[in-house]
């Protein structure tokens, strides 16, 4: 435990306690949701409506307008959306009906193109060739992407079809999308709240109903937290088992595909399946064995309500709490799953400072003041006044960076990472699962990032870890607002996330509409 680290975080959930009845007042009144969905052809899933397309019992040309019709109901309370090719995207339906009605067979097309003729949306730093890459900076404002990333590209060439790119915070780096190119986006369920980032425009429009299966990107939380803060699914894959060419920010140094990942987002939790085969680098299907039937029955659950007791690691908002209790019963009760209530990680409790000491230890973080030559303590102090070109919450991504870099990080800290890696490797095998919450609180108000940080802890473990992750909806608060927990498996066993998934998606759910 890192003293100033953990004293950070007790004054953090001070300020924290005195700011949100601000904020509360602030946001009184204002609370609305997107419009209730009246078309049932959004209600369908990619691997149903692929299957559908390829019979020709639906249309590509009718998904992809019914899809269009409803961003263009939504966004305006959102403001997910970056650029988007609606026309091209209804030529692209158009050409696969007719290659369809073309065809006599359709057998093979299931294997060649999973997907074809399913809309698709795409987090913009995962590059659309054509489209919008400016990373939500002033100084690349109208700067496009000349390639397809190589997920985008092996999505395209499974036959999706994409509609759009959507909003990321300043070049992805924090937990709110909101940026002073494209601005603020807002959660569906609540638009005086966040929709979280980075893969925020993905995440608002997979909760909105406006989305059905999404390219979302991940170095600390970016498509675990838009998941769960949206009520849909995301997986942070192993490490390095989808390719992330092309990807927008990049960062030189040979570690960093240890922690950052591209993955799929998706409303329907048997598409992480799906979308996972193709979007994984072909060479290591025979690994992943996606294809395996998983027998829940000999599963393995292991579990933890939170990080530590202690009172300087954030609490966890009660229900998500009841949500583990209640995955584990229902696992145990409905799946004849162990339960191993014995064993627990207790060295997460550590958890901010390794994950912060391993991520923060990596060379060449994407760094836009180094390369516009600018002050970060000058850029922080502009910022408040509203002078900066610079996002606050990217000012203060570097701030944590600093000071990771200059009080924390230390040769300790990287051991108990690659400690606990093994651990979890060892005790999870080849049958073993772990719940835990996603993140500390469901959706905060735009602009609280600041006093809710300590709770990315639980998320960022798992990228200096580089096992896979996904985030599981389990309903909504209180306050109308979704929660979610984390399923984690040891690497290469992201199939275990996914049939965990599609159980815990009959107990909770899954997507619930908004309103
Ligand atoms: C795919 O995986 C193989 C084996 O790990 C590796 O050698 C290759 O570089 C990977 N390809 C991509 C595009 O990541
Ligand atoms: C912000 O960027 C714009 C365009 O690049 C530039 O004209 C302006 O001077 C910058 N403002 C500040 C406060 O740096």
């Amino acid at each position: 435990m890192n003293f100033l680290i953990r004293f950070l975080c007790v004054i953090l959930r001070v300020i924290d306690a005195l700011a949100t009845p601000i904020y509360w007042l602030k946001s009184r009144g204002k609370k609305r949701a997107v419009p209730t969905i009246k078309d049932g052809l959004l209600k369908i899933s990619a691997t149903e409506l692929a299957e559908k397309i390829r019979n020709r019992e639906l249309s590509s040309e009718q998904i992809c307008a019914a899809y269009i019709k409803r961003i263009k109901e939504v966004n305006p309370l959102l403001n997910a959306v970056v650029e988007e090719r609606f026309e091209s995207a209804l030529q692209d339906a158009r050409n696969v009906d007719i290659y369809l009605q073309s065809l006599s067979e359709h057998e093979e097309l299931a294997k060649t193109k999973p997907l074809l003729g399913v809309p698709l949306t795409v987090k913009e730093s995962c590059s659309l060739a054509g489209f919008s890459l400016c990373g939500g900076t002033v100084s690349r404002a109208g700067i496009k992407a000349d390639q397809d990333g190589e997920v985008v590209s092996k999505l395209k060439s499974s036959g999706a079809i994409p509609l759009l790119v959507s909003n990321t915070p300043e070049i992805c780096l924090s937990w709110e999308s909101s940026n002073f190119v494209t601005g603020q986006t807002n959660n569906p369920y609540d638009v005086t709240r966040t929709s979280s980032g980075s893969s925020g425009g993905e995440g608002a429009l997979l909760g909105a109903g406006a989305s059905l299966i999404g390219i979302g990107s991940d170095v600390a939380g970016s498509i675990r937290l838009p998941a769960m803060f949206n009520c849909v699914f995301g997986h942070k894959p192993t490490a390095r088992t989808i390719p992330i060419k092309g990807h927008f920010p990049y960062c030189t140094d040979e570690r960093y595909a240890d922690f950052f990942a591209i993955g799929p987002m998706t409303r329907y939790s048997k598409d992480l399946k799906l979308m996972m085969k193709v979007m994984a680098n072909e060479s290591l299907l025979p690994v992943l064995r996606l294809e395996d039937k998983v027998d829940l029955s000999k599963i393995r659950v292991f579990f933890m309500e939170e990080e530590s007791k202690s009172f300087v690691s954030p609490k966890v908002q009660d229900e998500i709490s009841q949500a583990i209790r209640q995955s584990v019963e229902y696992l145990k009760v409905r799946c004849n799953c162990e339960i191993i209530s014995d064993f627990k990680f207790t060295e997460l409790k550590n958890s901010c400072e390794i994950a912060g000491s391993a991520l923060y230890s990596l060379d060449d973080i994407p760094n836009l003041l180094k390369a516009d030559n600018q002050n970060l303590a000058l850029e922080l102090l502009k910022s408040v006044i509203g002078q900066s070109n610079y996002t606050f919450n990217l000012l203060f991504f570097y701030t944590l960076q600093y000071m990771f870099k200059t009080f924390v990080t230390n040769e300790g800290y990287l051991k108990k990472n690659e400690y606990l890696k093994q651990l979890f490797t060892e005790k999870l095998g080849q049958d073993g699962v772990f719940l835990y919450p996603t993140f500390t609180t469901s959706a905060f108000y735009h602009d609280s990032f600041l006093f809710k940080s300590m709770g990315v802890s639980y998320l960022m473990i798992f990228n200096s870890l580089g096992l896979p992750a996904t985030n599981i909806p389990c309903g909504l608060d209180k306050n109308g607002l979704p929660v979610g927990i984390q399923v984690v498996a040891a690497p290469y066993q992201d199939r275990l996330c996914f049939a965990v998934a599609e159980e815990l998606e009959k107990c909770f759910n899954g997507w619930i509409s908004p309103n």
